[in-house]
């Protein structure tokens, strides 16, 4: 069963949709483009968040087209306007019939990450496409966060300390914290054709909008990490280390792998 471990009752959670959109729509958009994305297709976009790629590909497709986003809580994606071709449901993508099938496209990021089932999910995705349609899933290798700069030692190992323990409470939730390396396979082995993947990432110096992921993230995991030892010393500490300028890491690397059916 999944436990989703930001879930989106939490008043922050429009913090981290903020980051995911400024760091990485622009290259989740990219991708989608490769698709060869065109007025008329029908789209779902799964665990749509915030909503803006559901309202970009709403763009892309016009109004002869249609998009759907899901949400298990859609209500961020709810407190702004969409265009008219856009759906907007809530919907547990592990538990309940997919709301459509014969997709021209379907995307996700980070939200298989998060779910013990995502084999399954991907199983069923790939069913409700049409013959040749595509899949693009956006996944992150959550292990991958070389420090590009810090003020000194003490400082990098509280990070990484930090950070392992915060990885930690995910797998505990259930998310594959490597999901996005194994993606590529996954979906060959799931039947897709034509499966390529391109990564991005970038440096995020503290103070700076993108490091704050790490700080909503360690807040709303905060009960769970201090259960497992982490003390309030070490997170006033660590926050404070994201506010330092001399303080930088590298962005989660942003996977983002494709198929045809
Ligand atoms: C890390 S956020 C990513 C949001 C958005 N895809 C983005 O990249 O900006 C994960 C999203 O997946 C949603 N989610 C988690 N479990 C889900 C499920 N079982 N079915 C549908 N959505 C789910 C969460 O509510 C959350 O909005």
């Amino acid at each position: 069963m999944s436990r989703y471990l930001f879930d989106n009752t939490d008043a922050r959670t429009p913090d981290r949709f903020s980051v995911l959109e400024s760091c990485y729509d622009p290259f989740s958009r990219r991708q989608l483009q490769l698709t060869g994305l065109a007025p008329g297709w029908r789209c779902l976009e799964v665990g749509g968040g915030g909503g803006s790629l559901g309202d970009w590909l709403a763009q892309q497709v016009g109004p002869g087209g249609e998009v759907t986003i899901t949400d298990l809580d859609p209500r961020w994606a709810q407190s702004r306007p969409h265009p008219p071709q856009v759906r907007l449901l809530r919907h547990d993508i592990v538990n309940d019939p997919l709301p459509g099938e014969g997709y021209d496209l379907i995307h996700a990021r980070l939200v298989l990450l998060h779910l013990p089932e995502r084999l399954d999910v991907l199983d069923r995705l790939v069913a409700a496409l049409r013959p040749g349609g595509r899949l693009v899933l956006d996944e992150f290798d959550c292990t991958w966060t070389p420090i590009l700069a810090a003020p000194d030692e003490e400082s990098a190992s509280l990070f990484q300390d930090l950070h392992s323990a915060l990885l930690t409470q995910l797998e505990k939730a259930g998310a594959d914290v490597r999901w996005g390396v194994r993606t590529h396979a996954a979906m060959t082995k799931a039947g897709l054709h034509e499966v390529t993947s391109m990564t991005y990432g970038e440096s995020w110096a503290g103070g700076g909008k993108g490091i704050s992921l790490h700080r909503v993230n360690m807040q709303q995991a905060r009960e769970g990490l201090l259960a497992d030892g982490v003390t309030e010393a070490q997170l006033t500490r660590f926050y404070a280390l994201l506010d330092d300028p001399a303080f930088v890491v590298n962005s989660y690397p942003l996977i983002s792998t494709r198929g045809r059916a």
